[in-house]
Protein backbone atom coordinates (compact mmCIF):
# COMPACT_ATOMS: atom_id res chain seq x y z
CA UNK A 1 0.00 0.00 0.00
CA UNK A 2 1.06 3.40 -0.85
CA UNK A 3 1.37 6.63 1.38
CA UNK A 4 4.06 8.59 0.82
CA UNK A 5 2.57 11.27 3.09
CA UNK A 6 2.89 9.20 5.85
CA UNK A 7 5.45 10.67 7.76
CA UNK A 8 4.85 14.19 7.40
CA UNK A 9 1.70 13.46 8.31
CA UNK A 10 2.23 12.16 11.33
CA UNK A 11 4.84 14.58 12.31
CA UNK A 12 1.81 17.42 11.87
CA UNK A 13 -0.23 15.97 13.60
CA UNK A 14 1.85 15.29 16.63
CA UNK A 15 2.87 18.91 16.06
CA UNK A 16 -0.82 20.84 17.07
CA UNK A 17 -2.41 17.98 19.02
CA UNK A 18 -2.26 20.29 22.10
CA UNK A 19 -4.31 22.65 20.26
CA UNK A 20 -6.59 19.88 18.63
CA UNK A 21 -9.70 19.97 20.45
CA UNK A 22 -9.98 23.66 20.76
CA UNK A 23 -9.42 24.41 17.47
CA UNK A 24 -11.58 21.94 16.70
CA UNK A 25 -14.61 22.87 18.32
CA UNK A 26 -14.09 26.62 17.39
CA UNK A 27 -13.53 26.39 14.22
CA UNK A 28 -16.66 24.11 13.38
CA UNK A 29 -18.78 26.64 16.28
CA UNK A 30 -18.76 22.84 17.86
CA UNK A 31 -20.09 21.18 14.78
CA UNK A 32 -17.92 18.93 15.31
CA UNK A 33 -19.28 17.18 18.16
CA UNK A 34 -22.86 16.52 16.34
CA UNK A 35 -21.55 15.64 13.31
CA UNK A 36 -19.25 13.09 15.40
CA UNK A 37 -22.68 11.91 17.28
CA UNK A 38 -24.78 11.13 13.86
CA UNK A 39 -21.73 9.20 12.51
CA UNK A 40 -21.66 6.98 15.93
CA UNK A 41 -25.89 6.92 15.63
CA UNK A 42 -25.59 5.47 11.79
CA UNK A 43 -23.55 2.54 12.97
CA UNK A 44 -27.03 0.74 14.50
CA UNK A 45 -25.59 -0.74 17.47
CA UNK A 46 -28.60 -0.78 19.76
CA UNK A 47 -27.53 -0.87 23.24
CA UNK A 48 -23.94 -2.26 22.37
CA UNK A 49 -23.74 -5.24 24.37
CA UNK A 50 -21.30 -7.65 22.91
CA UNK A 51 -20.33 -5.76 20.22
CA UNK A 52 -17.07 -4.50 18.82
CA UNK A 53 -16.30 -1.08 17.16
CA UNK A 54 -13.08 -0.26 16.05
CA UNK A 55 -12.09 3.85 15.08
CA UNK A 56 -9.41 4.39 13.12
CA UNK A 57 -7.45 7.70 13.09
CA UNK A 58 -8.95 8.45 16.36
CA UNK A 59 -7.03 11.92 16.85
CA UNK A 60 -7.61 12.54 20.84
CA UNK A 61 -10.47 9.94 20.41
CA UNK A 62 -13.49 11.74 20.36
CA UNK A 63 -15.35 8.96 17.98
CA UNK A 64 -14.69 6.17 20.78
CA UNK A 65 -15.70 8.57 23.86
CA UNK A 66 -19.21 9.00 22.14
CA UNK A 67 -19.19 5.82 21.25
CA UNK A 68 -19.16 4.57 24.71
CA UNK A 69 -21.35 7.07 26.41
CA UNK A 70 -23.89 6.24 23.69
CA UNK A 71 -23.99 2.74 24.34
CA UNK A 72 -23.07 3.53 28.56
CA UNK A 73 -19.83 0.86 28.06
CA UNK A 74 -21.82 -2.07 26.66
CA UNK A 75 -19.77 -1.66 23.43
CA UNK A 76 -15.71 -1.77 23.60
CA UNK A 77 -13.78 -0.05 21.34
CA UNK A 78 -10.29 0.01 19.97
CA UNK A 79 -9.56 2.99 19.32
CA UNK A 80 -6.29 3.72 17.12
CA UNK A 81 -3.93 6.44 15.42
CA UNK A 82 -0.18 6.73 14.58
CA UNK A 83 0.23 9.89 16.16
CA UNK A 84 1.54 9.07 19.76
CA UNK A 85 0.96 12.40 21.13
CA UNK A 86 -3.10 12.45 19.31
CA UNK A 87 -3.12 9.39 21.27
CA UNK A 88 -1.42 10.54 24.73
CA UNK A 89 -4.31 13.46 25.19
CA UNK A 90 -6.82 11.01 24.18
CA UNK A 91 -5.56 8.40 26.70
CA UNK A 92 -5.98 11.34 29.23
CA UNK A 93 -9.47 12.02 28.05
CA UNK A 94 -10.51 8.58 28.46
CA UNK A 95 -9.19 8.32 31.66
CA UNK A 96 -11.62 11.10 32.86
CA UNK A 97 -15.19 9.20 31.24
CA UNK A 98 -17.40 6.59 33.46
CA UNK A 99 -17.35 4.29 30.93
CA UNK A 100 -13.50 4.85 29.67
CA UNK A 101 -12.47 1.06 30.52
CA UNK A 102 -14.37 0.09 27.55
CA UNK A 103 -11.98 1.60 25.34
CA UNK A 104 -8.51 -0.14 24.81
CA UNK A 105 -5.78 2.56 22.95
CA UNK A 106 -3.27 1.35 19.94
CA UNK A 107 -0.17 3.06 17.96
CA UNK A 108 -0.67 2.13 14.44
CA UNK A 109 -1.21 2.56 11.03
CA UNK A 110 -4.97 3.13 9.17
CA UNK A 111 -3.72 1.33 6.18
CA UNK A 112 -2.30 -1.97 8.18
CA UNK A 113 -4.31 -2.70 11.05
CA UNK A 114 -2.95 -5.27 13.40
CA UNK A 115 -6.65 -6.26 13.95
CA UNK A 116 -7.97 -9.93 13.47
CA UNK A 117 -10.04 -10.53 10.31
CA UNK A 118 -13.46 -10.14 11.07
CA UNK A 119 -13.38 -9.00 14.64
CA UNK A 120 -15.53 -5.85 14.16
CA UNK A 121 -19.34 -4.90 14.39
CA UNK A 122 -18.24 -1.17 12.97
CA UNK A 123 -15.52 1.00 11.52
CA UNK A 124 -15.00 4.15 11.86
CA UNK A 125 -12.92 6.53 10.43
CA UNK A 126 -13.95 10.61 11.07
CA UNK A 127 -11.65 13.11 9.84
CA UNK A 128 -8.73 10.66 9.01
CA UNK A 129 -9.33 9.33 5.43
CA UNK A 130 -8.67 12.68 3.53
CA UNK A 131 -5.19 12.09 4.95
CA UNK A 132 -4.87 8.84 3.59
CA UNK A 133 -3.69 8.65 -0.38
CA UNK A 134 -4.67 5.12 -0.65
CA UNK A 135 -8.15 5.56 0.23
CA UNK A 136 -9.25 1.92 -1.61
CA UNK A 137 -6.66 0.16 0.71
CA UNK A 138 -7.20 1.37 3.91
CA UNK A 139 -11.26 0.99 2.95
CA UNK A 140 -10.19 -2.74 2.02
CA UNK A 141 -8.55 -2.45 5.44
CA UNK A 142 -11.51 -1.54 7.26
CA UNK A 143 -13.84 -3.98 5.25
CA UNK A 144 -11.44 -7.11 6.09
CA UNK A 145 -11.87 -6.05 10.20
CA UNK A 146 -15.12 -5.88 10.01
CA UNK A 147 -18.07 -8.74 10.69
CA UNK A 148 -20.77 -10.39 8.12
CA UNK A 149 -23.47 -7.45 8.24
CA UNK A 150 -20.75 -5.11 9.93
CA UNK A 151 -21.14 -1.21 9.06
CA UNK A 152 -18.54 1.08 8.00
CA UNK A 153 -18.76 5.10 9.30
CA UNK A 154 -16.47 7.84 7.16
CA UNK A 155 -17.01 11.44 8.65
CA UNK A 156 -14.93 13.76 6.21
CA UNK A 157 -14.77 17.63 5.73
CA UNK A 158 -16.43 18.31 2.41
CA UNK A 159 -17.22 21.39 0.53
CA UNK A 160 -20.49 22.67 -0.68
CA UNK A 161 -21.72 21.93 -3.72
CA UNK A 162 -23.97 25.16 -4.05
CA UNK A 163 -22.11 27.87 -5.54
CA UNK A 164 -23.02 30.69 -3.43
CA UNK A 165 -22.28 28.69 -0.03
CA UNK A 166 -18.75 27.09 -1.76
CA UNK A 167 -17.48 30.69 -2.36
CA UNK A 168 -17.98 31.71 0.87
CA UNK A 169 -16.91 28.31 2.17
CA UNK A 170 -13.96 28.70 0.38
CA UNK A 171 -13.15 32.31 1.40
CA UNK A 172 -13.55 31.36 5.24
CA UNK A 173 -11.44 28.15 4.29
CA UNK A 174 -8.76 29.03 2.51
CA UNK A 175 -7.82 32.68 3.82
CA UNK A 176 -9.28 32.93 7.66
CA UNK A 177 -8.69 29.82 8.81
CA UNK A 178 -5.01 29.54 8.18
CA UNK A 179 -4.74 32.39 9.92
CA UNK A 180 -6.39 31.67 13.49
CA UNK A 181 -5.40 28.09 13.52
CA UNK A 182 -1.51 28.98 12.58
CA UNK A 183 -1.89 31.60 15.23
CA UNK A 184 -3.51 29.34 18.06
CA UNK A 185 -1.55 25.69 16.65
CA UNK A 186 1.97 27.77 15.81
CA UNK A 187 2.05 25.43 12.63
CA UNK A 188 0.76 27.76 9.89
CA UNK A 189 1.89 24.32 7.66
CA UNK A 190 -0.85 22.53 9.23
CA UNK A 191 -3.93 24.85 8.67
CA UNK A 192 -2.88 25.67 4.95
CA UNK A 193 -2.86 22.02 4.21
CA UNK A 194 -6.22 21.69 5.59
CA UNK A 195 -7.93 23.36 3.05
CA UNK A 196 -5.55 21.89 -0.21
CA UNK A 197 -6.58 18.57 1.38
CA UNK A 198 -10.58 19.01 1.69
CA UNK A 199 -10.66 20.77 -1.93
CA UNK A 200 -8.23 17.73 -2.88
CA UNK A 201 -11.05 15.40 -1.65
CA UNK A 202 -13.02 12.62 -4.12
CA UNK A 203 -16.39 13.99 -4.69
CA UNK A 204 -19.47 12.31 -3.39
CA UNK A 205 -19.59 10.19 -6.30
CA UNK A 206 -16.57 9.35 -6.56
CA UNK A 207 -15.59 8.41 -2.72
CA UNK A 208 -18.95 5.74 -2.88
CA UNK A 209 -17.31 4.90 -5.94
CA UNK A 210 -14.01 3.85 -4.22
CA UNK A 211 -16.31 2.51 -1.11
CA UNK A 212 -17.69 0.13 -3.75
CA UNK A 213 -14.66 -1.18 -4.98
CA UNK A 214 -13.71 -1.68 -1.72
CA UNK A 215 -16.33 -4.15 -1.29
CA UNK A 216 -18.89 -2.31 0.77
CA UNK A 217 -22.65 -2.28 -0.20
CA UNK A 218 -25.61 -0.08 0.86
CA UNK A 219 -23.08 2.72 0.11
CA UNK A 220 -24.53 6.60 1.15
CA UNK A 221 -23.41 9.93 1.34
CA UNK A 222 -25.51 11.96 3.66
CA UNK A 223 -24.17 15.77 3.48
CA UNK A 224 -24.23 17.86 6.75
CA UNK A 225 -24.25 21.35 7.71
CA UNK A 226 -24.57 22.93 3.94
CA UNK A 227 -22.38 20.36 2.73
CA UNK A 228 -18.91 21.20 4.50
CA UNK A 229 -19.44 17.39 6.25
CA UNK A 230 -20.41 14.32 4.80
CA UNK A 231 -21.16 11.21 6.69
CA UNK A 232 -20.40 8.45 4.25
CA UNK A 233 -21.75 5.02 5.50
CA UNK A 234 -21.67 1.21 4.10
CA UNK A 235 -22.53 -2.54 4.95
CA UNK A 236 -19.84 -5.62 4.57
CA UNK A 237 -22.23 -8.38 3.30
C1 LIG B 1 -8.04 15.43 11.69
S1 LIG B 1 -7.50 14.23 12.85
C2 LIG B 1 -9.02 13.40 13.30
C3 LIG B 1 -8.96 12.82 14.68
C4 LIG B 1 -10.26 12.25 15.21
N1 LIG B 1 -10.72 11.12 14.43
C5 LIG B 1 -11.37 13.27 15.32
O1 LIG B 1 -12.51 12.96 15.00
O2 LIG B 1 -11.08 14.38 15.79
C6 LIG B 1 -6.75 13.05 11.80
C7 LIG B 1 -6.03 11.95 12.56
O3 LIG B 1 -5.68 10.95 11.63
C8 LIG B 1 -4.44 10.40 12.02
N2 LIG B 1 -3.91 9.71 10.85
C9 LIG B 1 -3.70 10.22 9.61
N3 LIG B 1 -3.25 9.28 8.78
C10 LIG B 1 -3.18 8.13 9.51
C11 LIG B 1 -2.78 6.81 9.21
N4 LIG B 1 -2.33 6.45 8.00
N5 LIG B 1 -2.85 5.88 10.19
C12 LIG B 1 -3.28 6.23 11.44
N6 LIG B 1 -3.65 7.46 11.79
C13 LIG B 1 -3.61 8.41 10.83
C14 LIG B 1 -3.66 11.60 12.51
O4 LIG B 1 -2.57 11.24 13.34
C15 LIG B 1 -4.74 12.38 13.24
O5 LIG B 1 -4.80 12.05 14.60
Amino acid sequence: MNNVELPFIREMFDAIAPKYDFLNRSLSLYQDVIWRRRAIASLKLGNGRGKKMLDVACGTCDMAIEAVRRTQGRLSVTATDFSFNMLALGKTKVAKEPHGKAIALAQGNGLALPSFEEAYDAVTIAFGIRNIMDRKGALEEFHRCLKEEGRVAVLELTTPTNKLLRGLYLLYFQKVLPIIGGLFSKNKGAYSYLPDSVLKFPSHAEFKAIMTEAGFTDVHARPMTFGIVTLFTGKKG
